[in-house]
């Protein structure tokens, strides 16, 4: 069953100017000039150390052009350690790009877009492994594994001979694991001192981030508290840590306070910290949409200045990867509620997580907080984004997928032209190269060669087969 795209019901400039989309809105430190808002989105443009290319630059100066009210920075890692082609602000050597970055968005909005920077930590995932080496050399031969009188280099060669059945049994459900998907750290691991050890060193991290963040420039930051990554993990009913930061609603929610907690004493009380949950975690054993009202309950009176909702994505239920290839999160049931297709089940994909922000709103509304809640998920049209805002499901709309498709839709809605909005198909060509960590674009203009970019050239893949920016718009 293939969902076919809503009726847009563009507005004319007159009705967009009169709209609840159009309107502004406190978040914080600052007022959102509309409730347009674009999420966060990993593009693969990172340099290889983390730090902000020419074509990071080029890539939200883009999306400024189309002049939401707020433009969120991709995840960036909190850390000062090698994570590949993902943007880091563990270290004050990232500062200068990330100033850079910001004065882009300032021009190229105009500086009618306020600008956020997602803050994320994340474990340690190893790619998937040949059954060879994955036997031969890294699984540790522990007593489980021996017989009687085995030397080590005995047991990984019958380990090696064994048939799939007779490995599974051989192995814990752990190192099963490891060998189907790759090894991967979760928060539950306090037999290691690093993982023991979270609750005291992420606050501080996650503070020095916050302020590295405001010294560049941006408007605010917003914590990673969704999807497959630590944080969420800490939340996550599948936290069963016994050190007072797991099992109990409260112990699962202690860290989330605390990190806030450590950004709010750091960055003070005028600048925007908000986070991204999940509304539903949708895998068996995790949190559902209860567990999700009290957590923004929660976060919401500690102070947060806004919480965006998010579904899924998560690493429990990802399909298995290639050998040599990490498992990615966005690929299960639970991925597949994260960035709904137009494939997906009844009701499908438009507005698909609407309810879950909305019962989070309400929960918020009901403790007499005005804590604005962002919500995403399939939202491509004026006529869903207007209809969210005016029944009371968010205060402000997400839109990431259809941003990429094209980043002047925002403007093109707002002058009354929205019948030049280059719709999302929602078939997820981006995710597969999101996937594949290759740079993330879009089916609907990679290959459209008609229009240089502002630059004067046409900036292309590293494969050089797509181009790397939506063609300009002029208005
Ligand atoms: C290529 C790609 C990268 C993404 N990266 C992030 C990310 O860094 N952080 C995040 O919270 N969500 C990320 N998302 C999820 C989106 O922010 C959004 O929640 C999701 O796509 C659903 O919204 P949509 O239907 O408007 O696309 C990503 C989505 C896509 C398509
Ligand atoms: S590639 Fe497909 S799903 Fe992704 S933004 Fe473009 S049209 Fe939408």
């Amino acid at each position: 069953m293939r969902h076919s795209l809503p009726d847009p019901d563009w507005p004319s400039a007159q009705e967009a100017a009169g709209s609840r989309l159009f309107s502004p809105l406190r978040v914080g430190s600052f007022t959102a000039r509309t409730r347009a808002w674009v999420p966060a989105m990993v593009p693969w443009r990172a340099a290889e150390d983390g730090s902000v290319t020419p074509e990071v630059l080029a890539w939200y100066g883009r999306f400024a052009e189309g002049r939401p009210g707020v433009l969120v920075v991709e995840a960036t890692g909190i850390r000062d350690i090698a994570s590949g082609p993902l943007l880091r602000i563990g270290h004050e050597r990232y500062l200068p790009g990330l100033r850079r970055l910001v004065e882009t968005v300032r021009e190229r909005s105009e500086g009618r877009t306020r600008l956020l920077i997602q803050l994320i930590d994340f474990l340690r995932i190893r790619r998937r492994p040949s059954r060879e080496r994955f036997l031969g050399e890294f699984l540790e031969i522990t007593d489980a594994h021996r017989r009687p009188g085995e030397d080590e280099a005995a047991v990984r060669e019958r380990l090696l001979a064994a048939s799939d059945v007779e490995l599974r049994r051989l192995l814990s459900p752990r190192e099963w694991e490891a060998l189907e998907f790759g090894a991967r750290e979760r928060v539950t691991d306090t037999h290691l001192p690093h993982i023991a050890e979270l609750p005291r060193i992420l606050p501080p991290l996650f503070a020095d981030a916050a302020d590295r963040a405001r010294r560049a420039g941006f408007d605010g930051v917003e914590l990673h508290y969704a999807h497959a990554y630590t944080m969420a993990s800490f939340l996550s009913r599948t936290n069963t840590r016994e050190d007072g930061y797991g099992g109990s609603l409260e112990g699962r929610l202690r860290l989330p306070l605390e990190v806030y907690a450590a950004v709010r004493e750091r960055v003070g009380h005028d600048y925007t910290v908000g986070c991204r949950l999940l509304g539903d975690e949708v895998i068996e054993g995790g949190s559902r949409i209860e567990d999700a009202v009290a957590y923004a309950r929660a976060l919401a009176a500690a102070g947060m200045d806004f919480l965006s909702i998010s579904k899924g994505g998560k690493f429990e239920d990802a399909r298995r990867p290639r050998v040599g290839e990490a498992a990615y999160p966005y690929t299960g049931p639970s991925g597949h509620e994260c960035m709904p297709t137009v494939r997906i089940a009844a009701p499908g994909p438009f507005g698909r997580n609407l309810p879950l922000a909305r019962s989070i709103r309400r929960a918020v509304r009901g403790d007499g907080r005005r804590t604005p809640i962002v919500a995403a998920g399939g939202i491509g049209s004026f006529a869903l984004a207007e209809k969210a805002l005016e029944r009371g499901d968010c205060d402000l709309v997400a839109a990431a997928r259809q941003s990429l498709a094209d980043p002047d839709w925002w403007r093109k809605m707002e002058l009354g032209r929205g019948c030049e909005v280059r719709r999302c198909e929602y078939t997820n060509y981006c995710e597969g190269l999101d996937q594949r960590h290759k740079e993330v674009t879009c089916r609907l203009w990679d290959r459209d060669w008609s229009r240089p970019d502002a630059s004067g050239g046409i900036s292309r893949s590293r494969d050089g087969r797509r181009r790397l920016l939506p063609p300009p718009w002029t208005p």
